[in-house]
């Protein structure tokens, strides 16, 4: 069946997006919206968009939901993506920590782990003695399918393809039988990071102890004007005097209304 989505429909459809997760779909997209859900629609065997929308809207914490998210909005990501945040945190950061060798980080849409386990990789790196430090990434999303990805720590080896191949040795297993062509994610790692589903909306976070570092890369872009202010007002709640924000590197805080100080172009920090 071939489908089409009419005016309401999408109007529908948008806004509800748009209350759930934030992510503002340009209105005159519904043809890509079309093109994206058809095959969705068809494999439930639905007459329409009509009785999609019921389907979704639902259960907006359900799988069919995250289904919808997964297919208008992008997870790619990748290990080391936008590299000098890690240094960043290598360099700058990491050492500014030693006295307490404490460091709390959230990776705020993690999609499916590069992010996290990136994270994870230059503390470890960064770190003389990791083993005496109190490393904690909380790593989250809207996906309960990227962060199954992302907790399995399993992932195609041409994902690390690129890293220096001491890098991949130290941090990751290659898998032998029927995993070859698979790299795993060293339990060293995996050890220091917890996952958990969490939506970007709401207005409360389940963190309790300040942050040190606060990613949130290429996720805002979704987002509209009030709804990145209201984030980005949110986010400089739960850091530490002194944290830092860290944003992709196509967005920026240049238009909204917030108290951080710009260190570097996606680099922002709360003073104190
Ligand atoms: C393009 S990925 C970014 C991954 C990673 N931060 C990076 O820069 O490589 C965007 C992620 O944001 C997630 N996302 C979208 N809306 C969200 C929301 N309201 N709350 C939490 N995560 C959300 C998506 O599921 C997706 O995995």
């Amino acid at each position: 069946m071939n489908y089409a989505i009419s005016t309401d429909e999408f109007e529908r459809l948008r806004s509800l997006v748009y209350q759930e997760c934030g992510i503002s779909l340009d209105e005159h997209k519904s043809p890509l919206i079309v093109s994206r859900l058809s095959t969705r629609l068809r494999a439930l065997d639905l007459d329409g968009f009509g009785a999609y929308y019921d389907l979704v809207a639902q259960d907006p914490d359900g799988e069919e939901f995250t289904r919808m998210l997964d297919l208008i909005s992008t997870n790619k990501t990748d290990f080391f993506r936008e590299p000098k945040h890690f240094e960043f945190l290598r360099d700058q950061i990491l050492p500014s920590l030693k006295r307490d060798k404490r460091v709390r980080i959230w990776s705020s849409a993690c999609s499916s782990g590069e992010e996290p386990y990136t994270i994870a990789m230059a503390l470890f790196d960064g770190a003389a003695d990791p083993d005496q430090w109190d490393f904690r990434i909380l790593a989250s999303d809207l996906s309960t399918r990227v962060l199954a990805k992302a907790a399995s720590g399993l992932y195609d080896e041409e994902r690390v393809r690129s890293l220096p191949s001491e890098v991949v040795r130290r941090h990751f297993l290659k898998g032998k039988g029927s995993h070859a062509g698979m790299i795993r994610v060293r339990p060293h790692l995996a050890a220091m990071i917890a996952f958990r589903r969490m939506n970007l909306m709401d207005d409360r976070f389940p963190i309790t102890s300040p942050l040190d570092v606060i990613f949130c890369r290429n996720v805002m872009i979704y987002f509209d004007r009030p709804t990145q202010e209201r984030l980005v007002n949110k986010f400089y709640r739960y850091l530490k005097p002194g944290g830092y924000l860290f944003i992709g590197h196509s967005e920026s805080l240049q238009w909204i209304h917030h108290s951080f100080t710009q260190v570097l172009p996606t680099i922002y920090r709360k003073e104190g």
